[in-house]
C-alpha cells in the first residue's frame, strides 16, 4: 500500500520556514509585499484570492488586494499593472486567471515585470526556466518538486512521465524534472499507447483534468504517483485525475486529493514573493 505524500503537512512546514524568513527581513527593514489583482467576481477565483490573502497574513507578507469590476478594460488593467511595476514597495504581482473574455491574457501576463512575476507565467520567466537561468517558476510544478524532495524521492536518473502539456503545469513540470536530471516523457491527448508509456514511469505526474482517469493499469508497481487534478463529483466529494482507491495499492507513494498538490501552490507563491524581496534587497546592496 502506498505511502501518502502529505501536501498539507509539507506546505505547512514551508509556510513556517517562510514566516521566520519574513520576520528576519522585517528586522532588516524589509516588508515583503504581494499585490493581487482580481477582475470580476468569478466564485472560484474569489476563493483562491481569499486563500492567498490568508496565507500572506499567516506568514507576515503584506498583501495589497486590487479588486476591479468585470467591465474593466484591458487598457485600465495594463495601467494598474504599470503602476504596480513602478511601485518600489511591491515585490510580487499576481493577476488571478481566468480574465473576462474581452481581456487578452497573454498581453496582461507580458505586462508584468519579470522581476515581480511571482506566478512564473511571463515568457521571460518560462524562457529562463527552459535555458537554466534564474527566474520565477510556476508554483504548482515547483510545489511538486518540493513534495518529491521532501518525501525523499530521488528524481535523478528516473523515468518521469508527465501527462498533460499546459503552460502552467505540464510544460514547466517537464522542464523542472529535466533540471533535476530525470529522463522525461511528455504525454498528451494525441499520445499513442498512453497506458504503455505511463507504465514506464518511476514518477508519474497526472495533469489532464479528467476525474479518476488514471487506474492501476497506467501505473508500474512501486511508482510514485502525483495527482494534479481536482474535481468535484456528483456527491460533492473532491477527487483527482487518479482513481486513488484503485492506484494506491500498487504505487509506492501517492498524493491524495485534497491535501496533496493543491496546498503546495500557495506555499510556493509565498516562497516566490520572499525570493523576490530578497533579490531586490541584494540588488540594492550591490
Ligand atoms: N487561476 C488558477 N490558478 C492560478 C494560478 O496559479 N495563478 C493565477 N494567477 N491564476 C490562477
Amino acid at each position: 500500500m502506498a505511502q501518502l505524500i502529505d501536501g498539507k503537512a509539507i506546505s505547512a512546514r514551508i509556510k513556517d520556514e517562510l514566516k521566520e524568513e519574513v520576520a528576519q527581513l522585517k528586522a532588516q527593514g524589509i516588508t515583503v509585499t504581494l499585490a493581487v489583482i482580481l477582475v470580476g467576481q468569478d466564485p472560484a477565483s474569489c476563493v483562491y484570492v481569499r486563500n492567498k490573502a490568508r496565507a500572506c497574513e499567516y506568514i507576515g507578507i503584506r498583501s495589497i488586494s486590487c479588486e476591479l469590476p468585470e467591465q474593466t478594460t484591458q487598457e485600465e488593467l495594463l495601467k494598474k499593472i504599470e503602476e504596480l511595476n513602478a511601485d518600489k514597495d511591491v515585490d510580487g504581482i499576481l493577476v488571478q486567471l481566468p480574465l473576462p473574455d474581452h481581456i487578452n491574457e497573454d498581453a496582461v501576463i507580458a505586462a508584468i515585470s519579470p522581476d515581480k512575476d511571482v506566478d512564473g507565467f511571463h515568457p521571460q520567466s518560462v524562457g529562463a526556466l527552459c535555458i537554466g537561468k534564474p527566474g520565477f517558476v510556476s508554483c504548482t510544478p515547483a510545489g511538486i518538486i518540493q513534495l518529491l524532495k521532501r518525501s525523499d524521492v530521488t528524481i535523478e536518473g528516473k523515468e518521469c512521465v508527465v501527462v498533460g502539456r499546459s503552460n502552467i503545469v505540464g510544460k514547466p513540470m517537464s522542464l523542472l524534472l529535466l533540471r533535476e536530471n530525470g529522463t522525461v516523457t511528455i504525454c498528451h491527448s494525441r499520445t499513442k499507447n498512453l497506458k504503455e508509456v505511463c507504465r514506464r514511469a518511476d514518477i508519474l505526474v497526472c495533469a489532464i483534468g479528467k476525474p479518476k482517469f488514471f487506474t492501476r493499469d497506467y501505473v508500474k508497481d512501486g511508482a510514485v504517483v502525483i495527482d494534479v487534478g481536482i474535481h468535484r463529483n456528483a456527491d460533492n466529494k473532491l477527487c483527482g485525475d487518479v482513481d486513488f482507491d484503485d492506484v494506491a495499492p500498487v504505487a509506492s507513494k501517492i498524493t491524495p486529493v485534497p491535501g496533496g498538490v493543491g496546498p503546495m501552490t500557495i506555499a510556493m507563491l509565498m516562497k516566490n514573493c520572499v525570493e523576490s524581496a530578497r533579490r531586490k534587497a541584494s540588488a540594492v546592496l550591490r
